[in-house]
C-alpha cells in the first residue's frame, strides 16, 4: 500500500497492509486481523506529525471514526466529546460556530482529534491539554476500554504519556474537552496582543480563530500545497544559567521563562541565525519563512529529512551549544525510531 497520500509530508513510503477503522466496532476486526497475521503496527490519525524514513514492514491502522457531541453544560463549562478520527480543524470550527470558545487559539492545525493529546498540541498561547477533560481508548492487545482524566495524561510541552513507549499499546478512540464559559480570550501571544490591543475581553472566539488562521497562513506552509509536519524540532528548554550565558552572547535570542524557572528558547531563531533558511538536502528544505519547519520542496524522501535534520542539529549545536530534539514521530521499517535521540 502506498502511504504518500496518508501523511502531510507526502514522502513516498509503503506499508504491507493498511486497515481503516470507521466505526468503533471495527476495533474488533482489527484484533482478529492482528491475531491472524501478526506484524509490526502503527496507528495513524491525520498523518500530520509522522515521517516515514523508509518503507514500513507492517500494518498501518488508520483511525477514521467520526462523531462529535455536547455531553453536558453548566454555568462554568461545556463538555464536548469528539471521536478520534474527526479532523481537528473541522471540530474547532464547529465549536466556534456554536459560539463555544476555548479551542480557537488552536485554529487551522492539520491532523485528527485523536492525535492532539499525543503531543499535547500547542500554539498561540494554548496547549490542548489545558482543555482536555478526559481521553478514552482501548488497550491494543486486549481490547479493554480505558478512560484517563487529563491529570493522568502526563501532559507537558509537546509530550504526554501517549507519546511515550506505552503509546503503542494505548489506542485513543475519543477525547472529551472541557470548554470554559467565562474565561477571557487568550491573547498573550505577541501577534494576537498587537492585533487586539485595547479591546480587552471584548473579542469573540470567531475573531481569535480568524486571527490565528491568518497568522498561520502567513508563517507556515499549507501542507496541501507544500508537504510539511509543522515544527520539525521542539523549542529547547534550558536551565536559567545556560539561558543567561546564551543571552549574553545573543541578546536578541527570543526566550520564554517557564513556571518552573527553566527557559524555552526559540529554535527557529537559532536555525535562521545559522543561515540555514532555504538550505536543502535532496528534496527536503528548511522553510524560507519559518526555519523551524522543514518542507518537501518536491520529490523529497524520508531519508532527505533525516539528513537535513542532522545538518540543522549539528550546525545549531556548534554555534549555540544547544541540542535540538526532533518533534514529529520518525518511523523506520519496523516502527518508531529515534535516530537523533
Ligand atoms: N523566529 C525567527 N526565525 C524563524 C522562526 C522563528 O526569528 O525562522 C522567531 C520569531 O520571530 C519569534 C520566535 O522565533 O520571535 C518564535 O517563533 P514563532 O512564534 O513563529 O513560534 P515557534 O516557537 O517557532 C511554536 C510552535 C508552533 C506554534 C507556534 C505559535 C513548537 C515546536 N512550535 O513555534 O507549533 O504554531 O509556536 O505558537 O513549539 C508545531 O508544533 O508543529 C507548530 C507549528
Amino acid at each position: 500500500v502506498d502511504l504518500s497520500a496518508w501523511t502531510t509530508l507526502g514522502v513516498p513510503a509503503r506499508a504491507r497492509e493498511l486497515l481503516v477503522l470507521e466505526e468503533e466496532a471495527d476495533l474488533a476486526r482489527w484484533r482478529e486481523r492482528r491475531e491472524a497475521a501478526p506484524m509490526p503496527e502503527l496507528v495513524l490519525g491525520g498523518g500530520s506529525n509522522v515521517v516515514f524514513l523508509e518503507d514500513f514492514a507492517g500494518r498501518v491502522v488508520r483511525l477514521a471514526t467520526r462523531g462529535r457531541e455536547l455531553l453536558a453544560e453548566d454555568d462554568a463549562a461545556r463538555l464536548v466529546r469528539a471521536a478520534a478520527g474527526e479532523p481537528w480543524d473541522g471540530f474547532v470550527r464547529w465549536c466556534v460556530a456554536q459560539g463555544w470558545g476555548g479551542l480557537e487559539n488552536l485554529a487551522a492545525i492539520p491532523g485528527s482529534v485523536g492525535a492532539v493529546p499525543v503531543q499535547n498540541v500547542g500554539a498561540y498561547g494554548l496547549e490542548v491539554g489545558e482543555r482536555i477533560a478526559w481521553v478514552e481508548g482501548v488497550e491494543r492487545d486486549t481490547g479493554l476500554a480505558w478512560r484517563l482524566p487529563a491529570a493522568e495524561c502526563g501532559f507537558g510541552y509537546r509530550t504526554s504519556r501517549f507519546k511515550a513507549r506505552e503509546s503503542a499499546f494505548m489506542v485513543i478512540t475519543a477525547v472529551t474537552f472541557r470548554l470554559p464559559r467565562n474565561e477571557p480570550p487568550r491573547l498573550d501571544y505577541p501577534d494576537l496582543q498587537r492585533r487586539f490591543a485595547g479591546l480587552g475581553q471584548d473579542v469573540s472566539p470567531a475573531e481569535v480563530y480568524a486571527a490565528v488562521a491568518e497568522i498561520r497562513a502567513r508563517k507556515l506552509p499549507d501542507p496541501r500545497v507544500q508537504g510539511n509536519v509543522g515544527s520539525f524540532f521542539k523549542n529547547p528548554v534550558v536551565s536559567p544559567e545556560v539561558a543567561e550565558r546564551l543571552a549574553a552572547h545573543h541578546p536578541e535570542l527570543p526566550r520564554h521563562a517557564l513556571p518552573d524557572g527553566r527557559v524555552k528558547l526559540a529554535a527557529g531563531w537559532m536555525i535562521e541565525r545559522c543561515g540555514l533558511k532555504g538550505v536543502r538536502e535532496g528534496g527536503a528544505a528548511v522553510h524560507e519563512r519559518q526555519a523551524l519547519v522543514l518542507c518537501n520542496a518536491g520529490g523529497a524522501k524520508g531519508a532527505d529529512f533525516l539528513a537535513l535534520a542532522r545538518r540543522v542539529r549539528e550546525t545549531v549545536a556548534e554555534r549555540f551549544g544547544v541540542r535540538l530534539e526532533v518533534e514529529p514521530v520518525l518511523v523506520g521499517c519496523e516502527g518508531v525510531v529515534q535516530p537523533l535521540a
